[in-house]
């Protein structure tokens, strides 16, 4: 029995393996290879549909309701540390199993469930282990938070056996990983969330409220970004507060592009109904030249350094614009490169007026919107407008924190839909077409910023499905 399961998870090794190879971001003239001749005459460049269709669709999935949701976390840095914490005031949920490569950063973690009083959950510390983690039969969830690379394997194999899997950002790093969450979570009808925390956020969660009510109009463009300085934490070592094997930098060598678009693009997507009414059409993508790397590793470790000399691939400033099939427009950003302060823009325009965040909220609305509104005004629209998940839970949230109270606004509603029976808010079909834009924008910059068709993984079931409404968890 024991042979057979290790033949099982190195076949499915050798297949991820075989994926990424095939159609990864390392080979995107393989996706080229696939364009039928109508995209080449049309100009338009596409990664075509890449599997079969046929499964049943996973739009509105509603599971049985788990009375306890028990959990495996999987990844243990900074982010997977702080969801352990997180998760440890939620009603009904439990930790069963830790798994990360550090000891010390198993160990931690289980000294803050001791902390909270719970028993110790199983630890794992091997490479592969993440594997025999999935295979446990006292798990119904696992959260994954392990660098980018490792997200849709590990989802891919929790689904197949049998666990629903909430998944950090983005979910994907490739077109054909992003068919591999689709296609597993239909053919096996379990939930794929993408943890987008930041479709929780405070001032994105009214404006999504004032959107559904009809404030701004028909919303024609939003725009959103990622822009965060993290020059000095991709050089750091990982015993010193830095990411696991330099799994960030490794990206900048390697990819252009928007490298991490989801930040800023999921919460505008769902207040523009992607997925839901609409549906990404195709994209056209640019980046500058790489220069912020170069000069900070020349400053911090000498302009001879190999750290300084070696090539980086990534583009400080990407900008991508976003069509929809609706005529609606989205442009998005990247920029971790740059000395800035931290942005993600959400800036949604409509036929009445439009709201931005950064660098301060703001909002102005016809008949008067050639100005922002006054302060007062400002203070009563956001009181009338605040979105009832931040009246219901806000405040513990914000005691709670993670990014103000977002990830915990976050965690607790998935939680709740998960013991409640009910869709989640973000599904795999949102996983794949936020994350879609990490491998298209890179075709698209490679190719002189030409139009990219962005995939329909709802296979047509955006046509019919309902915008994501406002929700409770009354
Ligand atoms: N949503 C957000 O606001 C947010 C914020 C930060 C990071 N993230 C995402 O969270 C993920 C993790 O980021 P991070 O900053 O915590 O990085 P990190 O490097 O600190 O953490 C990753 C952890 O995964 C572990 N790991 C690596 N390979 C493993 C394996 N085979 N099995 C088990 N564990 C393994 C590493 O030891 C490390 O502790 C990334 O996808 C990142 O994009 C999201």
């Amino acid at each position: 029995m024991k042979k057979k399961s290790n033949n099982n998870r190195r076949d499915f090794l050798k297949l991820a393996a075989l994926g990424t190879a095939a159609l990864g971001l390392g080979s995107i003239g393989n996706v080229f290879a696939s364009q039928t001749e109508n995209d080449q005459n049309s100009g338009l460049l596409s990664p075509g549909q890449l599997f079969p269709t046929g499964n049943k669709s996973v739009m509105g999935l509603a599971c049985k309701p788990l009375e306890t949701v028990r959990i495996a976390i999987i990844g243990l840095g900074m982010r997977g540390s702080e969801a352990v914490r997180r998760l440890l005031q939620l009603e009904g949920a439990k930790i069963n199993a830790l798994c990360d490569l550090v000891p010390e950063f198993v160990a931690d973690a289980n000294a803050r469930l001791r902390e909270a009083g719970q028993k110790e959950a199983s630890a794992y510390t091997g490479i592969d282990d993440w594997m025999k983690v999935c295979e446990r039969e006292d798990i119904d969830l696992v959260y994954n938070c392990t660098p980018w690379d490792l997200h849709t394997p590990i989802a891919v194999y929790a689904m197949k056996h049998g666990k629903h899997i909430a998944l950090e950002v983005p979910a994907a790093v490739s077109i054909d990983e992003c068919w591999q969450l689709v296609n597993t979570a239909e053919e096996t009808q379990r939930h794929c969330m993408m943890l987008e925390n930041c479709c929780y956020d405070f001032f994105e969660l009214a404006t999504l409220n004032m959107a559904r009510q009809g404030l701004f109009g028909e919303i024609l463009h939003a725009e959103g970004a990622y822009i965060h300085d993290l020059r000095e934490l991709k050089f750091l070592e990982q015993k010193d507060g830095g990411y696991y094997n330099h799994w960030r930098l490794e990206f900048s060598k390697k990819h252009n592009g928007n490298l991490y678009p989801t930040h800023g693009l999921g919460p505008v997507a769902q207040i523009m109904g992607i997925n839901r009414g609409d549906r990404f059409d195709y994209l056209t993508s640019m980046s500058t030249k790489q220069a912020g790397l170069s000069l900070y590793a020349a400053e911090k470790f000498g302009p001879g350094s190999p750290e300084a000399q070696q090539p980086y691939m990534l583009g400080d400033m990407n900008t991508t614009l976003i069509r929809t099939v609706n005529g609606h427009t989205l442009m998005i950003q990247h920029n971790t490169t740059s000395p800035r302060p931290y942005d993600r823009l959400h800036l949604i325009s409509g036929t009445k007026g439009m709201a931005r965040k950064w660098p301060k909220p703001a909002i102005a609305l016809e008949p008067a919107a050639h100005q922002f509104q006054k302060p007062e005004e400002f203070d009563a629209l956001m009181a009338k407008y605040e979105h009832p998940l931040a009246r219901q839970i806000g405040e513990k949230a914000k005691k709670v924190g993670g990014h103000g109270g977002m990830d915990f606004i976050m965690d607790y509603r998935l939680i709740h839909c998960l013991r409640n029976g009910l869709p989640l808010d973000q599904d795999v079909y949102d996983a794949a077409a936020w994350s879609s834009i990490v491998h298209l924008s890179e075709m698209s910059v490679l190719n002189k910023s030409q139009s990219i068709e962005v995939p329909d993984f709802t296979r047509g079931a955006w046509k019919d499905a309902e915008p994501w409404p406002v929700v409770t968890i009354g």
